[in-house]
């Protein structure tokens, strides 16, 4: 691995478990939530907080870089764009708010719109989800894997809505009902980075969700790769900023994009 890639890899690690301590420490004592585009929307202090502080310290650390937030949108470099850094403070926001212990920080480094250095920290469950382009994916030091399942029936699947995407609500729920009876549980844990970590060390067999932000799925994705999973689009090619995502072990793909695109 690039010399270049190791320390800014440390430095994203060390950054998100003290981001994590921070998340923690205030999870039953928030000073403020508010709406954001609708009442399904919120923001705490603690994820503004938290961004700021990530802002700031990437660009003493690194100038020359540009980095898109969630709450607070993009710092231009002066210098260049070689390299994005997508942050999302807190993912599961919600769960957050009202004290249930899933959610986490994300931070990816992209470079050429192609995620290259990810991580993930959980300080609840006090996982540390990490991958590099090309070097696999680890959680807490171990190298990761996505599962084996390859029959729908043995498979847990996970998705999410975004409330304010009105446009996707009956596509959501006929991807529901197509699933039900065919699959062995559907989860909606409220957190989509950690869904996507998720799959890739195999506790959940597939993912999907529509209408995420690049900060959703930026290092979740290269993690879920980094550990065997295949990433794409639901008819369309997957990008940091497409509109769609299916995160799943390989075995399942055909059997869940038959799913997924006939529903
Ligand atoms: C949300 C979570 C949720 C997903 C939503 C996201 P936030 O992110 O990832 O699981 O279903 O689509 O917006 O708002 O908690 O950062
Ligand atoms: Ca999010
Ligand atoms: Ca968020």
């Amino acid at each position: 691995m690039k010399r270049y890639d190791v320390l800014t890899l440390e430095f994203a690690k060390g950054l998100a478990q003290d981001m994590g301590k921070i998340i923690k420490s205030n999870a039953n004592s928030l000073n403020w939530t508010k709406t954001k585009s609708g009442f399904y929307d919120i923001v705490t202090n603690v994820d503004v907080e938290v961004e700021k502080i990530v802002k700031k310290s990437v660009l003493s650390a690194f100038p020359d870089d540009s980095i898109l937030g969630e709450e607070t949108g993009t710092t231009e470099s002066s210098a260049s764009d070689r390299r994005l850094w997508v942050i999302d403070p807190i993912d599961g926001t919600t769960n957050f708010s009202k004290g249930i212990p899933h959610s986490c920080v994300s931070i990816a480094v992209v470079e050429e719109n192609e995620p290259r250095i990810a991580v993930v920290y959980d300080p609840f469950m006090g996982e540390l989800f990490e991958a590099t382009k090309g070097y696999g994916a680890k959680m807490n030091g171990d190298e990761i894997h996505v599962s084996n399942i390859s029959d729908l029936e043995q498979a847990v699947i996970n998705t999410g809505y975004q409330y304010s995407a009105e446009k996707m609500r009956e596509k959501v729920l006929k991807d529901y009902e197509a699933f039900f009876g065919k699959v062995q549980a559907i989860r909606v844990f409220g957190s989509a980075v950690l869904d996507q970590c998720y799959v890739a060390i195999g506790r959940i067999d597939a993912f999907w969700e529509y209408s995420l932000k690049p900060w959703d799925v930026a290092a979740g994705s290269l993690i879920a790769k980094e550990a065997g999973a295949v990433v794409t689009g639901i008819d369309e090619e997957f990008s940091i900023y497409s509109n769609s995502i299916l995160a799943t072990n390989p075995t399942l793909l055909p059997k869940m994009l038959k799913v997924l695109t006939s529903a």
